[in-house]
């Protein structure tokens, strides 16, 4: 299993190290565009593998795709981050043309990879890709629910003040400050619904929190956070590459799912070695279909600024 992750930076870098360190692919590929830098990512997560006690080979590349050939599964992290104050979208313009080059060099190499988005604006940037590329749309998987569902659960644990394996929580929508719809009506304390500990408005309050996450993050760090978006790419890879079937909420093309046509955006989906074998369709609430309506408009919008 050869896995590909363009983007040396902390967000790449800490992806890298987390599929490392669950140690189930032969090899990690990290390529980067500035010179020597993931060569020396790699050479200094290398020599964390006696210590960390994996056999992963991280391999560093400055810029020849041609080393990442045949990966079965490619991370593109590419672009610039958001700055304190920006909002994802405005990322846009330098983004697109980055994702763009960084997903046709990649499969020219690996015709057959799965590629997973992560770069901002995350469901444009995926859409993106559908539209530059002839890959079918189960392989490519725009990474910001599995996120945006883990800060949700650290909200949520925060608020009952109970341990983080007793909550169970999902994000869907737009991966954007105003497009996130945290699914509170269905999170659970250890199959409990969370409504039976807090009240609507401490909820109302965890789910602004969530919606916030990483610009709360980009506020204290200058710019966006790594960890946690590492560690939710790391989780999607394994799925596909272990082919667990697991369900994530990703940004994904959808056909008349969720009443929605012509657009990348975070739903349920399953997870296994096709990449998206399947789209799960849950019931909504009126509120939260409203929600997601008014999230895929914040996305066409976005969508409207790329130029084919
Ligand atoms: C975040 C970036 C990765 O939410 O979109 O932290």
């Amino acid at each position: 299993m050869k896995v590909t992750v363009v983007g040396a930076g902390a967000v790449g870098a800490s992806c890298a190290e987390y599929i490392a360190i669950k140690d189930f692919a032969s090899e990690v590929v990290l390529l980067d565009i500035k010179e020597g830098y993931a060569e020396g990512k790699a050479m200094d997560l290398m020599q964390t593998a006696s210590l960390n006690g994996f056999d992963t080979k991280i391999t560093g590349i400055t810029n020849d795709y041609s080393l990442t050939a045949d990966s079965d599964i490619c991370v593109i992290t590419s672009g610039i981050p958001r700055k304190p104050g920006m909002t994802r979208e405005e990322l846009i313009g330098i983004n697109a043309g980055i994702v763009k080059t960084v997903a046709s060099s990649l499969i020219a190499h690996s015709p057959n990879t799965i590629i997973i988005v992560v770069s901002n604006p995350m469901d444009t940037m995926t859409y993106l890709v559908h539209k530059s590329t002839n890959l079918p749309k189960n392989r490519i998987i725009g990474m910001g629910g599995a996120l945006d569902s883990a800060r949700f659960k650290y909200r949520l644990a925060e608020a009952l003040d109970a341990p983080i394996s007793d909550v169970d929580g999902m994000v869907i929508g737009g991966h954007s400050d105003t497009g996130m719809v945290p699914l509170t009506s269905h999170a659970t304390r250890n199959s409990v619904k969370v409504s039976e500990f807090l009240s609507e408005e401490r909820l109302e309050q965890v789910a602004a929190d969530t919606k916030v996450g990483g610009a709360t993050l980009t506020k204290l760090l200058g710019t966006s956070a790594w960890y946690a978006p590492g560690a939710a790419v790391s989780g999607l890879v394994q799925a596909i590459a272990c082919d667990q079937k697991k369900l994530f909420p990703c940004s994904t093309l959808l056909e008349g799912e969720y009443q929605l046509e012509d657009i990348c955006i975070g739903v349920p989906v399953i997870l296994g070695k096709n990449g998206i074998e399947r789209i799960v369709d849950i019931p909504l609430s009126d509120a939260e279909k409203e929600h997601m309506q008014a999230s895929a408009e914040g996305v066409r919008k976005t969508n409207g600024l790329l130029e084919f």
